[in-house]
């Protein structure tokens, strides 16, 4: 019997999380498992005042894994920065020690329209964002903001330790190998001395695996490469802040922020999320696209527990309900059969 914990969270994310359990409830027979659901984000600040409690820590660290809904929302966008919603992912990510986080970006033949770029562009997409997910400036010291009003100071910092990126380099280039056996590395290193280390040991740590390609791009020119040429990108190593722009760039390709998934991972634990927000203006309008939250948990079927098997089930069960026409609101098109989050849940678990 696996044990899995679920946090939903905030928004959208109790009614994506919904459908996840279907989806885990129709493989049951494959896949044993139990699970609790604990709070986490705004959720847990009205229950007890904290993003992320100690309760919900000791559950996580305890959990065989965590799929995780989504945090946030403006009835918490005045807390400071500590007591925000987002410290309940960014404290988890801490805890945990999840370190690399991968955001692949695949398309779907059938929604192809619904990308902004033209056909010509997105042809042969494939994509996987490798993001560091502990350090960078999300969790550099010092930070704050000082002095009184009219002479106030913001102030963060982006540091990295070598060890950092050298690990997060390795998980990019064994994961290189197992694909197109391309990794290309962004950086800002014309500016900015902590992505010059970044770049230097990236580099360094390529030389153990010199049947992967290593190509260097500047974080600037990487968002518009990604636009313009973005089938010549395999797997994309990124920093923590750069890869949270550059994921949500990538997943557009595809045609709705809502599609895509992520896996996070430490050298013990794992969780699994959408790479979406908690989209507070269709929040509880049962209208959300559950297909990220889905296939994060066909990336923990794979990732934590071997079962490629699983995986590849609850992935052609995604693509044959694309393919038969279903649709939520975000994805749809001319012809779609239009549903609503819970709908769109059923009809996929009644695919696997
Ligand atoms: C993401 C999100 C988070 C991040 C927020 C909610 C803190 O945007 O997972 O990409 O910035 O990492
Ligand atoms: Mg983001």
């Amino acid at each position: 019997m696996h044990k899995l914990l679920l946090l939903p969270g905030d928004g959208i994310g109790t009614e994506i999380m919904a459908e996840a359990v279907k989806v885990l409830d129709a493989l049951r027979q494959d896949f044993p498992f139990e699970c609790e659901t604990e709070l986490v984000g705004g959720a847990a600040i009205d229950a007890c005042g904290l993003p992320f409690p100690d309760k919900t820590r000791d559950k996580a660290l305890a959990a065989e894994a965590v799929l995780f809904g989504t945090v946030g929302g403006p009835k918490w966008d005045h807390m400071p920065t500590e007591k925000r919603a987002e410290m309940g992912i960014l404290g988890i990510r801490k805890a945990m020690q999840l370190y690399a986080n991968l955001r692949p970006i695949d398309l779907f033949p059938e929604l192809e329209s619904l990308s902004p770029l033209k056909a010509e562009f997105i042809k042969g997409v494939s994509l996987i964002v490798v993001r560091e997910l502990t350090g960078d400036v999300y969790f550099g010291r010092p930070r704050g903001v000082t002095g009184e009003n009219g002479n106030r100071e913001g102030f963060n910092t982006m540091r990295y330790h070598e060890d950092e990126i050298k690990r997060i380099a390795h998980t990019a280039f064994k994961l290189a190998r197992e694909r197109r056996k391309k990794v290309c590395s962004i950086d800002k290193s014309n500016v900015l001395e902590a992505m010059g280390l970044w770049k230097a040991v990236v580099s360094e740590v390529h030389a153990g695996y010199p049947d992967v390609e290593l190509s260097h791009m500047y974080v600037d020119n990487a968002s518009m490469q990604l636009i313009r040429r973005a089938a010549d990108f395999d797997v994309v190593l990124t920093p923590n802040m750069f890869g949270d722009i550059l994921s949500d760039e990538a997943s557009v390709l595809a045609g709705s922020l809502g599609l895509s998934p992520s896996a996070s991972l430490g050298e013990n634990n794992a969780l699994y999320e959408p790479i979406h927000g908690s989209a507070p203006d269709i929040a509880g309008k049962g209208i959300a696209n559950p297909v990220g939250m889905i296939l994060s948990v066909a990336m923990m079927y794979e990732l934590s527990f071997g079962r490629k098997d699983l995986a590849q089930r609850v992935r052609e069960g995604v693509a044959k309900t694309l393919a038969e026409g279903y649709r939520t609101a975000d994805i749809m098109t001319p012809g779609g059969k239009k549903v609503n989050t819970s709908e769109m849940g059923s009809q996929i678990a009644s695919r696997l």
